[in-house]
């Protein structure tokens, strides 16, 4: 993962690098740091922890500089000490880089160059190539060491380089991971990701894969791997309705809860008519002509957003539908049939699991990607993609990406259904017309948030919380405990309520908190023995159900309800509640929510 950027132009280009290290902290929040040249040498600052902890530093020494790099990082190799901040430089110190990605031959490289008498300062696999680039400027020209040194690593990476001698330039390079080049009046910018520079510019180069860009002042080209000029277009940026500002709320995350409402309309809308029972999410008719499989391939969240769309699409579409992690597809010894649809859900586009994943069957197979990212590299590598429109994301734990996948999975499948004739026109008109009321639900579970909030204050000194749900609910169970797991650091584990009496309910014990997600469907029966099991074992029941049911209030010790629902639309509402759980568990236990240790937004390594 990690951020980076690079600016060269008339402004100061440490408040340019500073801010965009902020909106790229989603990526890992290790450490950062920044380089530029002075006098013809390298000057590096350096921090553990936040962009804020660097900022300090910055500013204390009021540096002042046109050009520099920045990184903001998540460790992989090496711990996430001083010496392992980027950036990284050779051994006289005359070139400096920034990088984001996994070189996978470091180990075979550094040791060469070590007997090539090269010193290491770091424990990073990034050191490798500034030695490396080192070696090459011995023999060669300066763009020729680029390209040899590019050509010899394997792996991801997105790169800034800059040369004490060379004070005018700076090269970008990227292979498997993200990076945007953009130009405006003479300055020029570099981002991990376009949020990190959208302020500045209106317009961007968004890099396609094995391309280095050579800035010189203010000229700029673009190059292949071989070192071939290529042309790439700029495109338009997408201002996002969505502000990036926290709005009053305490966290991104709450706000992001919030705004779920607006996601969903936002992405549903125009997508679909009610009057004439018509859905057109922006796909080809051809993509769904003769499939008799679908396969969803995802991570995460978007794992459990694809474990839900799985009922729509088999129960609407009736396709049989699996789902995958992506991080286990490439494993899996199959020689996959035409007629088997993929479906790539990731909301930052990014996710290199799931890069991996749909490379395996581009070319053989149609797939349709689902992200949030506009221009993120699984947008561009799928010939077909549908957008969820939420506006940025930051809050590292993922809520409104989640439920406008769900979202968007629930029109997919019914225009899937319309073209297989398998839902008549009366039923898709009647499902569309309760997906509509979705916001207007959703706001009414929003307004309850202070019962969450006093029932967290009851609960956040537990030390480990069971979940579980059945049917399309189930999802929700693993969701809601991912979302506790990730901001509050308590150990949860969620579980088909049908398994609990095969080994998970040996840990019950009195006072274990129980989770139930049980609104009424058809496996709500079921559940409320599940529950009861757990009740007698002395295991405290906090229960998500249909308003009105008795029968699961007189078993819950607390109990949060929903309107009663369309049972394939109870997730949209019985998430929120566990969303908000969690987020008022953590905030009870003071840890820093947006930012969840060891945690980063966009997984750009295996
Ligand atoms: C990271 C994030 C999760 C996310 C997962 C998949 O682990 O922290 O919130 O669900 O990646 O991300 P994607 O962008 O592919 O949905």
């Amino acid at each position: 993962m990690c951020g980076i950027v690079g600016y060269m132009g008339k402004e100061n280009a440490m408040d340019i690098i500073i801010n965009g290290l902020k909106h790229l902290e989603y990526r890992g929040y290790d450490s950062a740091g920044v380089a530029f040249v002075e006098k013809k040498k390298i000057k590096k600052i350096r921090e553990k922890g936040k962009v804020d902890l660097l900022k300090k530093e910055i500013d204390k020494l009021k540096i002042i500089t046109h050009s520099a790099i920045g990184h903001t990082r998540w460790a992989t190799h090496g711990s996430p000490s001083k010496e392992n901040t980027h950036p990284h430089s050779d051994c006289k110190n005359k070139i400096a880089l920034v990088h984001n990605g996994i070189i996978e031959n470091y180990l075979e490289l550094k040791n060469l160059l070590k007997s090539k008498k090269h010193k290491f300062s770091s424990d990073t696999d990034t050191e490798v190539i500034a030695h490396l680039l080192e070696e090459n400027l011995k023999h060669y020209p300066i763009f020729d060491s680029i390209l040899n040194t590019i050509n010899i690593l394997k792996g991801s990476f997105a790169l800034l380089f800059i040369f004490a001698d060379y004070p005018e330039l700076m090269i970008g390079v990227r292979k498997n991971s993200p990076l945007v080049f953009a130009e405006k009046d003479g300055d020029s910018f570099f981002s991990s990701d376009i949020i990190g520079i959208s302020t500045y510019v209106d317009r961007a180069y968004f890099l396609e894969d094995e391309t280095i860009v050579f800035l010189n002042k203010s000229k700029f080209s673009f190059f292949d791997f071989k070192g071939a000029e290529k042309k790439i277009p700029a495109k338009r940026i997408e201002k996002s309705s969505f502000f990036i500002e926290k709005k009053g709320f305490k966290h991104f995350m709450l706000k992001e809860i919030f705004e779920q409402p607006e996601a969903i309309r936002e992405t549903i809308q125009d997508r679909y008519s009610i009057e004439d029972g018509t859905i057109n999410i922006g796909i080809d008719k051809s993509l769904f002509e003769g499939i008799d499989k679908i396969k969803i391939l995802s991570c995460g969240t978007s794992y459990h957003a694809g474990l839900i769309g799985s009922y729509f699409l088999e129960s609407f579409g009736g396709v049989e539908t699996s789902v995958i992690l992506s991080s286990e597809y490439p494993y899996k010894e199959l020689k996959e049939k035409e007629t088997t649809l993929f479906i790539a859900i990731s909301q930052s586009g990014e996710t290199a699991d799931t890069l991996k994943a749909i490379r395996k069957v581009k070319g053989k197979n149609r797939i349709i990607a689902i992200t949030n990212v506009p221009e993120s590299s699984i947008t561009r590598e799928s010939d077909n993609y549908v957008l969820t429109h939420c506006g940025p994301e930051i809050s590292v734990a993922a809520t409104k990406t989640f439920t406008s996948q769900v979202a968007l999975l629930f029109l997919l499948s019914l225009q899937l259904s319309q073209q297989k004739n398998a839902l008549n026109k009366k039923e898709i008109i009647k499902l569309l017309e309760e997906l509509r009321k979705i916001p207007v639900q959703m706001e009414g579970v929003l307004n309850k948030s202070s019962l969450i909030e006093k029932s967290a204050s009851k609960f956040y000194q537990k030390e480990n919380f069971l979940y579980i749900g059945r049917w399309i609910n189930y999802p929700v169970a693993m969701e809601g405990s991912l979302k506790l797991k990730e901001i509050s650091y308590i150990f949860s584990e969620a579980y088909s309520g049908g398994q609990l009496k095969h080994g998970p309910i040996s840990l019950i014990d009195e006072g274990t908190p129980l989770i139930a997600i049980a609104p009424e469907d058809r496996a709500k029966v079921k559940i409320l023995s599940n529950i009861e099991e757990a009740k007698t074992r002395g295991a405290e029941i906090i229960s998500i159900g249909t308003k009105g049911d008795s029968e699961l209030l007189s078993l819950s010790d607390v109990m949060f309800s929903i309107p009663p629902v369309n049972e394939f639309l109870s997730p949209f509402l019985t998430i929120v509640y566990a969303q908000l759980f969690a987020y008022y568990i953590a905030l009870r236990r003071g840890v820093d929510i947006d930012q969840p240790r060891n945690l980063a937004k966009s997984v750009t390594v295996e």
